[in-house]
């Protein structure tokens, strides 16, 4: 047996090199994900029990939100391995939509370890008939609303000013969040006062036209 301790050194190490390298073949290649296709995966070494766990609770059906088809923990990756928001969304910075990582972004780090893990089995699925992962949205705003990420990312609205402690779940919901207008009518996320009542307290336009089209 691997001291725990060890096996989660390994784990740290392996990590640095993996989004080292995803950094600089994605900034260096159009195609970045070819060079590590898996073609023979290695038995990586054995998956700690925090992945145990937190794919469990992150596939239970009774925590709020819609059960995805991994159960992909946020609080694992960007809370304890501190894996940055933007490395998996890529465009919320630059684009209206956030996006949610390709298989290929998984996989940059999965074909090397994790395959004891029965969510990254499923993952490996996906990967090899060529399917991308039909993720549940969670946030959405109607057809008649404009919503931008790259404007609210560059204006240094945090992600969790509006998505909650994203990195402390493990299995993600849309948190709940009410506002009272002035005249006391109550609004919940995602709903128009919501976005209005934020926009009023930072300066920003509330003109109609700004979010719908
Ligand atoms: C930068 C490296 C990295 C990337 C990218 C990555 N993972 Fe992981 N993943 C890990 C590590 C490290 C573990 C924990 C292994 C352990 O503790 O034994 C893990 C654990 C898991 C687990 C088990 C725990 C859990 O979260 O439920 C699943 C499932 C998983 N990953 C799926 C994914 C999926 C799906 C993606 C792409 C959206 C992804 N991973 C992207 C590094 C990564
Ligand atoms: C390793 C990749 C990875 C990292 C790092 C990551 N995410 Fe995600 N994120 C995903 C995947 C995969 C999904 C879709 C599955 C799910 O909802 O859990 C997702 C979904 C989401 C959603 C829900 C989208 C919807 O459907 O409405 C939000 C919000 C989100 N992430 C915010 C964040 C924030 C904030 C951070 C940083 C604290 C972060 N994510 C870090 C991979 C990642
Ligand atoms: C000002 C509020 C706000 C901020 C800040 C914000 N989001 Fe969102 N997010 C939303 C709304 C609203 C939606 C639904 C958008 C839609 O329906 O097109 C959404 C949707 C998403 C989605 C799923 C749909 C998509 O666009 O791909 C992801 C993933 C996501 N956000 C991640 C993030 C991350 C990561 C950050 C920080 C870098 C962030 N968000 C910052 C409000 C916000
Ligand atoms: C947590 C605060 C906050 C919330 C919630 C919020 N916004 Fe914003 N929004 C801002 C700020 C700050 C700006 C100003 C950015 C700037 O000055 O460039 C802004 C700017 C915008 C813009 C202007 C972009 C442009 O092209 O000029 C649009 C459109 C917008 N928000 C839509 C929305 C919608 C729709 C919602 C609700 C679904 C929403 N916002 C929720 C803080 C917020
Ligand atoms: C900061 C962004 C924002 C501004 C400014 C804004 N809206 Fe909205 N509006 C939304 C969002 C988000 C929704 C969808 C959620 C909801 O129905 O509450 C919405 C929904 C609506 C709806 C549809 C309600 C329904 O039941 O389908 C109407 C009508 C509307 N807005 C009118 C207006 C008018 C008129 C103005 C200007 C006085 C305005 N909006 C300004 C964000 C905004």
């Amino acid at each position: 047996m691997i001291p725990n301790r060890l096996r989660r050194r390994i784990l740290e190490m392996a990590l640095a090199v993996f989004v080292a390298a995803g950094l600089v073949l994605g900034l260096s290649g159009p195609d970045p994900v070819e060079a590590q296709a898996p073609a023979a995966a290695p038995a990586g070494p054995k998956s700690s029990q925090k992945a145990y766990d937190a794919q469990t609770a992150a596939a239970d059906p009774d925590a709020p939100g819609p059960v995805q088809p991994i159960p992909f923990s946020h609080k694992l990756h960007a809370g304890d391995f501190q894996i940055q928001c933007l490395y998996c969304h890529t465009g919320t910075d630059k684009s209206r939509m956030a996006g949610v990582p390709s298989v290929e972004l998984c996989m940059g780090c999965h074909a090397q370890f994790g395959q004891d893990l029965e969510g990254v089995q499923t993952l490996k699925k996906y990967w090899d008939e060529k399917k991308p992962i039909p993720w549940v949205q969670i946030h959405r705003v109607p057809e008649h609303v404009k919503f931008r990420h790259n404007r609210h990312v560059q204006a240094g609205v945090a992600c969790q000013r509006c998505h909650g402690p994203v990195e402390q779940m493990d299995k993600l919901a849309l948190t709940s969040d009410t506002i009272w207008w002035p005249w006391l009518l109550p609004s919940a996320k995602l709903e128009m006062g919501w976005c209005i009542d934020c926009h009023r307290n930072n300066q920003a336009s509330q003109d109609c036209l700004t979010c719908h089209y």
